[in-house]
């Protein structure tokens, strides 16, 4: 049984669904999009990816096609259709369909798309939360606003390809000798019980998933600290791990072939994902 798709305004079995060949998002990458996990059925820090969106649309003076309240109805009416209990829930709002033009169109004339789907899997059964990921680090290759979530993802795709074919499950991006992120998650260090993160800036995406745990953490007695770190500040850590709203918290076990501890997955980590899934599925709506 096909998925069904929601594209402008309509549900659709996923081959009927279509964008015009002139959308925006098609040729200049002018769209921005969430990515919300569901646990039993209900979203993860839903309040969170959606005022993060508003602010992408913002950043790129580009309309909205729908309101909070709108978009959250129809995320619960696609998990409804396909019966999704565990997985995700994909949101892309375009500027739309117009004329080919580096200038932005009219938006009196101009219909932002709408599109979102459903990807079922399991989130907290993940293998790799017991193996830890092994990364690469790589030149960021991406453009000055990282801040804004937009589907201009190739950079990403290039850096996380390149940690493929030496064998590794992800990237680290490195910027003037300092990690920014990973391909589509935050980093982390534990050094002394302390948890290290770059601070939010133009130069990383302000993780949702980051967001929220850095909240419980600190609520656990976790001291955080904000500030950048070097490649090899991260592969002397006693612990690293990554968070995004697909992974959770994930442990780092390995970064270009440094163990990082004893290159098994560390307690902090590992209570960090327990405390995350806790309170989200406290918390789901
Ligand atoms: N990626 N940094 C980048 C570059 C990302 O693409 C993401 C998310 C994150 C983590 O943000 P959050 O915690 O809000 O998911 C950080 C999503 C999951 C994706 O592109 O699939």
């Amino acid at each position: 049984m096909s998925r069904t798709v929601y594209v402008n305004g309509e549900y659709l079995p996923e081959e009927d669904a279509k964008i015009s060949i002139f959308d925006r998002g098609f040729l200049f990458a002018d769209g921005v999009y969430e990515v919300t996990a569901v646990l039993h059925g209900k979203l993860v820090d839903k309040q969170g990816h959606l005022s993060r969106l508003r602010r992408s649309l913002s950043e790129l003076d580009m309309p909205s096609p729908a309101d909070d309240k709108e978009i959250e109805a129809i995320q619960r009416e696609l998990l409804r259709r396909n019966n999704v209990t565990e997985g995700l829930v994909y949101l892309q709002i375009t500027r739309g369909p117009a004329e080919r033009s580096f200038f932005y169109p009219d938006p009196e004339t101009t219909h932002p798309s709408l599109v979102l789907f459903t990807q079922a899997f399991p989130l907290i059964a993940n293998p790799k939360a017991e193996q830890g990921i092994k990364v690469l680090t790589v030149e960021d290759l991406r453009w000055t606003r990282r801040d804004i979530k937009t589907v201009q993802l190739l950079p990403s795709s290039m850096c996380k390809m390149a940690a493929r074919a030496q064998g590794k499950d992800d990237a680290w991006m490195v910027q003037d000798g300092y990690i920014t992120e990973g391909t589509s998650n935050n980093v982390f260090l534990v050094k002394r019980n302390h948890i290290i993160t770059r601070r939010l800036s133009n130069n990383i995406l302000p993780g949702i998933t980051r967001a929220s745990l850095l909240a419980y953490a600190e609520e656990a007695g976790y001291e955080i600290q904000e500030v950048s770190f070097s490649v090899k500040e991260a592969q002397s850590a006693e612990e690293a791990f990554i968070t995004s709203a697909t992974a959770f918290v994930l442990p780092v076990v390995e970064i270009d072939g440094h163990l990082v501890g004893n290159g098994r997955p560390g307690p902090v980590g590992r209570r960090l994902r327990e405390l995350y899934i806790a309170e989200s599925l406290r918390r789901a709506e």
